[in-house]
C-alpha cells in the first residue's frame, strides 16, 4: 500500500465496531446525541450524499438513518438491493466502489455476512457505517443503547446489566457486552445453554437470580432467521423459562429499566403487555437511535459537533 492510500484510509471515519473507538470518543458521541435530542443541531451537510445499502431487512435502523440524514440535510441516494446490479452477480466491493465513483460521500451497510466490511475499509475512501453484519456487530444500535442507559443513569460505572436471550446469534449482544464492560458496567448473560457464547466473556446467570439487582434488563430478539427455535423450545416454553413475564417484572427493582432492540417477538422475549410498561425504554431507544445516528453521520462526514 502506498503512503497516499494509507493516509486516506487512516482519515476515513468508518464506523464498523465500537472496539476501534476510545472511551473518550464514545462518551463524546453519547453526549453529542443527547445535545441533538435537546434541539442543538450540528452544522448541516447540504450537498453531501449517503447511500443506505440494506442486504437484510430493517425497519428501525434503515428508517432512523434516513431520518438522521434528513435532519442533517444530507441527500439520500436511493439504493435497492433487489433492483441493483447485485442481482446480476456484482460483488459488494464493486457495488460500493461504484457508489464511491459516482460521488456518494458515505455508505450505510447492513449485510448478512459477519465482518463483511474488512475488505471495504481497506479499499474504500468513503466511510462505511455498519448497520449490522450478520451475527457480528451492530455498533449504531449499541450507541443508541448507550445513549438510552446514560440518559437514565448518568453513568455506566457499577451498573448491573443482564443481556438475556439468544446471545450467540446476536450482534446487539456482542457489541453491547464489550462496550458496557469497557465503560465499567457489571454485565452478565442469561441464556439457554445452546445459545450461550463464551467468547463474549460474560458470566452466565439465571435471570431469576439477577432480576432483583439489575439496573438494566436487555432482552434480545430470538433470531429466527439464523436458526430454528422450534427445535429447542416452543414459544411458550421459552417465555416461561427465559422471557420477561408479568411475574418477573414485578421483582425488578425501582428505577430499573427494560430494553430490547426490537423487533419484538411478543410473548416470547417479553410479555406483549410489558412493551409499553413504565420501565420499558423500547420506544425511547428508537427515538434515541435518530440522534445517535446523527452523531455517527456527523463524525463520518467530518462535521464538528
Ligand atoms: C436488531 C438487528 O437487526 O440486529 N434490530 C435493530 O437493528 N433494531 C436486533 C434484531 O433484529 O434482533
Amino acid at each position: 500500500m502506498n503512503t497516499t492510500q494509507s493516509k486516506s484510509v487512516q482519515e476515513t471515519k468508518h464506523f464498523v465496531s465500537l472496539e476501534s473507538l476510545s472511551l473518550e470518543e464514545i462518551m463524546g458521541m453519547i453526549e453529542e446525541s443527547l445535545r441533538y435530542k435537546q434541539g442543538d443541531l450540528p452544522p448541516l451537510f447540504n450537498g453531501k450524499t449517503v447511500a443506505n445499502l440494506f442486504f437484510e431487512n430493517s425497519t428501525r435502523t434503515k428508517n432512523s438513518f434516513q431520518m438522521a440524514e434528513r435532519h442533517l440535510s444530507i441527500q439520500e441516494i436511493p439504493f435497492d438491493v433487489t433492483t441493483s446490479s447485485v442481482t446480476k452477480g456484482e460483488t459488494l466491493y464493486d457495488t460500493c466502489k461504484t457508489l464511491e465513483a459516482i460521488g456518494v460521500n458515505a455508505l450505510v451497510i447492513r449485510h448478512p455476512e459477519a465482518g463483511y466490511y474488512h475488505e471495504l475499509v481497506e479499499k474504500l475512501n468513503i466511510p462505511v457505517l455498519n448497520g449490522g453484519d450478520g451475527s457480528g456487530e451492530h455498533p449504531s444500535q449499541s450507541l443508541l443503547d448507550l445513549v438510552t442507559i446514560f440518559e437514565e443513569f448518568k453513568t455506566f460505572q457499577g451498573l448491573n446489566v443482564a443481556i438475556c436471550g439468544d446471545l450467540v446469534h446476536s450482534r446487539v449482544a456482542r457489541s453491547n457486552a464489550s462496550v458496557l464492560k469497557r465503560l465499567g458496567a457489571n454485565v452478565v448473560g442469561c441464556s439457554p445453554e445452546s445459545w450461550w457464547d463464551d467468547s463474549m466473556g460474560l458470566e452466565r446467570k439465571e435471570l431469576d437470580d439477577v432480576l432483583a439487582t439489575c439496573d438494566v434488563i436487555m432482552l434480545l430478539r430470538v433470531q429466527h432467521e439464523r436458526h430454528i427455535m422450534g427445535d429447542i423450545f416452543s414459544k411458550e416454553e421459552y417465555h416461561e423459562r427465559y422471557g420477561l413475564t408479568v411475574e418477573r417484572v414485578a421483582k425488578m427493582k425501582d428505577g430499573a429499566i427494560i430494553m430490547h432492540p426490537a423487533p419484538v417477538n411478543r410473548d416470547v422475549e417479553i410479555a406483549g403487555c410489558l412493551i409499553e410498561h413504565d420501565k420499558s425504554r423500547i420506544f425511547p431507544q428508537m427515538t434515541n437511535g435518530v440522534y445517535a445516528r446523527m452523531a455517527i453521520l456527523n463524525r463520518a462526514l467530518g462535521g464538528q459537533s
